[in-house]
């Protein structure tokens, strides 16, 4: 079908994604006066609704504040300074105050990006929802363009660059030639289930639970929100649980200590995400960038994805933001090696805590036994639950070359 062609728009930054990539990327380069426009393949009320992760690291929860964007967060999330471990019938408690003197934010990623939205349309920036048939073209030239249609016409942005923060299933990583992106992967052979209900959380902080059953995570998003995980089957059905099941099963997985019990309320939200850890580099080509789940993804055991997405576009604002000031551009030359080292260790961190909390069906009763005795170890070890600890709240985001 011809469509309309609207004359093409110039812009010094195309950026490919609403997520919290997308969104942050946005807000810290029109701080720095770097103009941009953001295209989003959902509507505004979807990516607001979208429920995700959970947990902001405490260089999130800095880079909010500090770009004047944490006020809601400040105000409704929820400040924990440690975690529970349950393995064995016992719970116990890694100290993250006490090891490192930090804490994360519990504070939900829609949560976040509903404060994104709103800042970048109060500061009169862009973001186009609703598009079709997203294109990247020229980006080993000077003037890459992205377009994409919307309302029935195809429309251009002439770019700089072009940030692509369009997740794990965008067009992004896509543009860049197969034969110069190597891809690192491992599937796990589960998946989670999530709930999300109302119900008081039966726990002040987070219970991360090894049961020979399988996983189970206690979360939150408020004083009357809970947020709860089962480990299931990669492509379990959602229909195969009801919620009276979906109950029954967390009450055993997450039972322990005297009396406690889960409180049930009314499901909400319930759905299965498959797990996988996978790295794609090097994460720019030309003047592609590629930021958050567009060149990695975690499994979400310990909380990373979001975070590891703000890491990357921190990197990136500051690599454009010198770049425009000086014409210098060590810092995106930089920008890859630079991401991927803190990159590696995060997914180092979601890999160990996803192999030493989950059951897998081809585990031998001396993986059994090997997995308590490192939680066992873990939490009796102040050296070894520093190392938990410290990776939890986050390892340091290193912004690159100034
Ligand atoms: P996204 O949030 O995926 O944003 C990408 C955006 O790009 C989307 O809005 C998408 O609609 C848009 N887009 C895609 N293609 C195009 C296109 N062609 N044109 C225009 N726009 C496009 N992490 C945790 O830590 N804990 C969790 O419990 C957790 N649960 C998750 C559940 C699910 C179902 C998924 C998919 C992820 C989950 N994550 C979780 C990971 C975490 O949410 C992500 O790491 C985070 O969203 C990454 O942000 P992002 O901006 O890079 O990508
Ligand atoms: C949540 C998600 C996680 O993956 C996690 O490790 C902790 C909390 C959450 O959605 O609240």
């Amino acid at each position: 079908m011809a469509h309309r062609h609207v004359p093409a728009k110039k812009v010094q930054v195309g950026i490919i994604g609403a997520g919290p990539a997308g969104l942050l990327l946005a807000h810290l380069l029109h701080l720095a006066g770097i103009s941009s426009v953001v295209i989003e393949a959902k509507s505004r009320k979807y990516v607001e609704e979208r429920i995700r992760a959970g947990v902001l690291e405490q260089g999130t929860v800095d880079v909010l504040r500090e770009t004047g964007i944490g006020a809601r967060m400040d105000r409704e999330g929820l400040l924990h300074h440690g975690t529970i471990l349950k393995f064995a019938g016992e719970a116990r408690r890694i100290d993250f105050q006490d090891l490192t003197g930090q804490a994360v934010m519990v504070y939900g990623q829609h949560e976040v990006v509903k404060d994104l939205i709103a800042a970048r349309l109060e500061s009169g920036g862009e973001i186009v929802f609703d598009v079709s048939d997203t294109r990247i073209d020229g980006i080993e030239g000077r003037e890459p363009t992205v377009s994409y249609l919307k309302d029935g016409a195809r429309h251009t942005l002439a770019c700089d660059f072009v940030a692509g923060c369009d997740g794990f299933h965008g067009v992004s990583r896509a543009a860049i030639p197969a034969d110069v992106l190597r891809v690192y992967e491992r599937v796990y052979p589960f998946g989670w289930l999530g709930i999300l209900a109302k119900s008081p959380p039966a726990s002040e902080e987070l219970i991360y639970a090894n049961h020979e059953r399988g996983f189970a995570l206690l979360s939150m998003r408020s004083p009357e929100i809970s947020r709860l995980y089962l480990q299931c089957p990669p492509d379990e059905e959602i229909a195969n649980w009801p919620d009276e099941r979906i109950w029954e099963e967390l009450q055993v997985r997450l039972a322990g200590g005297e009396g406690w019990r889960l409180e049930e309320g009314p499901v909400i939200q319930k759905g299965v995400t498959a797990m996988r850890s996978f790295v794609a580099e090097p994460m720019r080509h030309g003047r592609l960038f590629l930021a958050g789940d567009a060149a990695h993804i975690v499994p979400p055991t310990g909380a990373k994805g979001m975070n590891l997405a703000v890491g990357d576009v921190r990197v990136l604002a500051r690599g454009l933001e010198a770049f425009y000031r000086d014409g210098g551009e060590d810092g995106l030359a930089a920008y890859s090696d630079t991401c991927l080292r803190r990159i590696w260790k995060v997914q180092r961190f979601s890999w160990w805590m996803t192999q030493m909390l989950h059951t897998f069906d081809d585990a031998s009763p001396f993986d059994r036994r090997r997995q308590l005795a490192e939680l066992d170890y873990l939490t009796t070890s102040r050296a070894a639950a520093t190392t938990l600890a410290e990776n939890y709240v986050g390892l340091p985001m290193d912004w690159g070359p100034q």
